[in-house]
């Protein structure tokens, strides 16, 4: 082939490209032309054949040449791609894209808690829904006749298992399951039999805390972390009070009020006018439970308490339904997320 002819099969090959549009069409071009057994790849083969002399610029042509088809073919092939997927979707419609979701106020107040409670060197503890009754009441000293074993408080499932109507079986397992010292915190759900209004569920949850030691420890330790913890949740910097109350796995036993953190004890709305918000119950780990879980209360001492998480998430967040909490209801959560 000469030069001359050289120049007229490119600008036929041009001009058959030029006329093609579908990627399909687009695709057999690339065959002809510059595929592996195509035209232009055979007549770089076929240099050899040209007289030497010529032979430089002919190959100088035959690569230009290919260069321009492959750019030609290139930007075909795009423009063929782009009328493919407009074919496929529908640019103009509006995006579809996924809501970050927010973290859930009970979450977030147990997540905040055990971030609290960890600096003051508690572990988080863990223990199931379905209790024996030994742990969620014998060992703390729970006696059968009590009226919170009563068969219409707790869902009972058999005669050895029962829905766990506080945290504080944790307690037990905890002690059952490891030597002194032990400090944790147990959040978790609990159930009792309860109808469901603003204030009341069935099922709702409970921090348990549990600190025992071999050194003394005093009702004074106890009230100094509950301050701790009342100013870092709920910023009640006027601190704590104790009342005198009675369980049966602690004695003394104390209800826990917190300072109000909405009119600093002065007495508003969320306080009842009273300056202070209940909180928790707790008290000194009482001798019998120490026994029961194999424990010498001459040698060991310590606090317990427990307080709900829904109880402490309403106060926060100012909601006045605990429903609310369990309805998942977006637009409810995004306010509070
Ligand atoms: N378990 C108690 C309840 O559900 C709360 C409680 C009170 C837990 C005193 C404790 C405690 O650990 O010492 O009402």
């Amino acid at each position: 082939m000469t030069l001359e002819e050289l120049e007229i099969e490119r600008q036929k090959s041009l001009a058959e490209i030029n006329g093609v549009s579908s990627a399909e069409d687009v695709e057999k071009m690339r065959v002809k032309y510059t595929g592996r057994n195509g035209l232009i790849p055979a007549l770089i083969k076929a240099m050899k054949d040209v007289p030497k002399e010529e032979r430089p610029a002919f190959g100088k042509a035959v690569q230009a040449w290919k260069a321009e088809v492959e750019s030609v073919l290139s930007s075909k092939g795009s423009s063929s791609r782009v009328e493919k997927v407009n074919e496929l979707i529908d640019a103009t419609l509006p995006g579809q894209w996924n809501t970050p979701g927010v973290e859930h106020p009970l979450s977030r107040v147990i997540a905040e808690s055990a971030r609290i409670f960890s600096r003051l060197g508690f572990t988080v503890a863990d223990g199931p829904d379905i209790e024996n009754p030994f742990n969620n009441f014998t060992a703390l000293n729970t006696p059968p006749h009590h009226p919170s074993q009563d068969r219409r408080d707790t869902f009972w499932l058999a005669a050895d298992a029962l829905l766990r109507t506080q945290t504080s079986p944790v307690q037990i397992r905890t002690m059952l399951e490891n030597k002194p010292p032990v400090r944790v915190i147990c959040p978790g759900r609990t159930y009792r039999r309860d109808t469901t209004d603003a204030t009341h569920s069935a099922n709702f949850h409970q921090i348990e805390g549990l600190y025992v030691d071999v050194k003394p420890v005093s009702l004074a330790d106890l009230k100094s972390v509950l301050a701790y913890f009342a100013k870092e949740i709920l910023g009640s910097e006027a601190g704590v009070r104790f009342r005198p109350h009675f369980f049966p796995f602690t004695e003394p036993s104390v209800e826990v009020d917190f300072a109000c953190h909405v009119c600093k004890g002065k007495g508003c709305n969320v306080c009842k006018q009273s300056g202070w918000i209940e909180i928790a119950g707790a008290g000194m780990v009482d001798p019998r439970v120490f026994k029961h879980v194999g424990w010498n209360p001459d040698e060991v001492s310590g606090y317990a308490f427990g307080f709900g998480v829904e109880r402490i998430a309403m106060i926060k967040y100012g909601i006045p339904d605990i429903r609310w909490l369990y309805e998942n209801d977006i637009r409810f959560l995004n306010q509070l997320g």
